[in-house]
């Protein structure tokens, strides 16, 4: 979906005007070239962090030649030692951002899936108040194109299984293409996520909902990469349904604690 008018640059005063997106990438060294380059057309004042697992097919190797050959120097890369899943890679960019000070942090696949087009509707969300823009394929707008049946099935059982665990009302909470501000991440203690597949992104939400952060949708379509594989597995899977069910039953058993005053 494309905004009816473009969304007005942001003042130098607004978070925006310091946006680092963190790209974490595993065998993307296809996809990464391309994605970079529709990013920085869409948002040119952004910096962007990928940061690699050592990708065998050599995708480090790609992000420092782009980053080379960026005349505004704004890519950097982030060379980890080996595959310790995405919500580790997110939390090593994280810190990264936070060190140099950006004030807002953007999640965003590298293979595609996320049109970087509506990353300037989520940066104005940002700047408007908001602690966490979520791009979201599941409120009016949204969508998703070319997935297997399958992938629908567990995308969707997935929300509506942490909708009514948790008891929030978020739409897309497994969304892996956000925009937080940078003060909701650092008053987090980043050493305790345990999360370490696509549970991260449900991990952070919870997180922030329960500080008390304000965290809105803004639609986005997201489209199947055409190249490469996704790295979704069984264990992704079980690790997101065993931690919502533990932090579901956390919260019911402080309601009860509170109910009996004890
Ligand atoms: N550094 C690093 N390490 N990157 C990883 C790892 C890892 O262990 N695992 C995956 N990635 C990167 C991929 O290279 C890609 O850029 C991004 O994370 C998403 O991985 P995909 O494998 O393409 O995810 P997906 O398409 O199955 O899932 C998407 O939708 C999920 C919800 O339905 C993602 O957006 C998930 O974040 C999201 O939860
Ligand atoms: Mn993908």
């Amino acid at each position: 979906m494309t905004d009816p008018q473009p969304t007005p640059a942001p003042g130098p005063e607004a978070p925006s005007a310091r946006t680092l997106v963190i790209i974490p990438t595993y065998d993307e060294r296809e996809n990464l070239p391309s994605v970079v380059e529709r990013l920085l057309a869409a948002a040119p004042d952004v910096s962007v962090l990928v940061a690699d697992d050592n990708s065998p097919d050599g995708t480090g190797e790609v992000a420092d030649r782009l980053a080379a050959e960026d005349p505004r120097g704004r890519i950097s890369v982030l060379h980890r030692t080996g595959k310790e899943g995405l919500g580790a890679a997110y939390i090593a960019g994280f810190r990264w951002g936070l060190e140099r000070g950006y004030t807002v942090l953007v999640e965003m696949d590298a293979d595609g899936s996320h049109p970087p087009e509506r990353l300037p509707a989520m940066l104005a969300a940002v700047d408007a108040g908001a602690d966490l823009a979520i791009g979201s394929r599941y409120v009016p707008g949204g969508s998703v194109v070319n997935w297997p049946w399958q992938r629908h099935v567990i995308s969707r059982g997935g929300n509506v299984y942490s909708r009514i665990v948790l008891g929030v009302g978020i739409k897309d909470i497994t969304a892996g293409f956000r925009a937080y501000r940078a003060d909701a991440i650092a008053e987090m203690d980043l050493d305790s996520i345990e999360s370490k597949g696509y549970c991260f992104q449900i991990d952070m939400t919870w997180r922030l909902l329960g500080a008390g952060r304000t965290v809105v949708e803004v639609p986005i379509t997201f489209t199947e990469r055409t190249v490469g594989q996704s790295k979704m597995s069984e264990s992704i899977f079980r690790e997101a349904a065993v931690n919502v069910a533990r932090w579901g039953w956390e919260k019911r058993r402080r309601q009860l604690r509170s109910l009996v005053g004890r």
